[in-house]
């Protein structure tokens, strides 16, 4: 049985201004890692379910980025005013909040069955 019930990571990474890759620093990802660790302690919820920082998932576009899991559902342009969302609906409901989501044709990575020119790498 797992220790957690799930488990969500948010990209605090950050990079320099002039870098054109962004980062979810500069799009509030400390903040937004700090709302979820602070709602989730407020509901009681801090040994059931865990809310983690994270380096660069490599979604830098598309950031803030947070993942859940057991499902890994990834969201994006993750907000403050999100986080009571993700955690009423996704979190304690099961439901994912469909109009956060990061579809997985828009994922960077190595998909397996994604043609090589579709893969937008976005290293550290
Ligand atoms: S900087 Fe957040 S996903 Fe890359």
């Amino acid at each position: 049985m797992p220790k957690f019930q799930r488990h969500l990571f948010t990209c605090i990474h950050s990079r320099a201004e002039d870098d054109s890759r962004g980062c979810c620093a500069a799009k509030g990802g400390a903040l937004v890692a700090e709302a979820f660790k602070q709602k989730l302690y407020e509901r009681g919820l801090k040994r059931v379910m865990r809310a983690n920082k994270s380096g660069c998932l490599d979604q830098c576009a598309r950031g803030v980025t947070v993942v859940v899991y057991p499902e890994a559902t990834w969201y994006g342009a993750v907000t403050v005013d999100d986080v009571e969302e993700i955690i009423d609906r996704h979190l304690i409901g099961g439901e994912v909040v469909e109009r956060l989501v990061i579809p997985d044709d828009k994922l960077t990575g190595k998909a397996p069955n994604r043609p090589e020119a579709d893969r937008q790498e976005c290293s550290e």
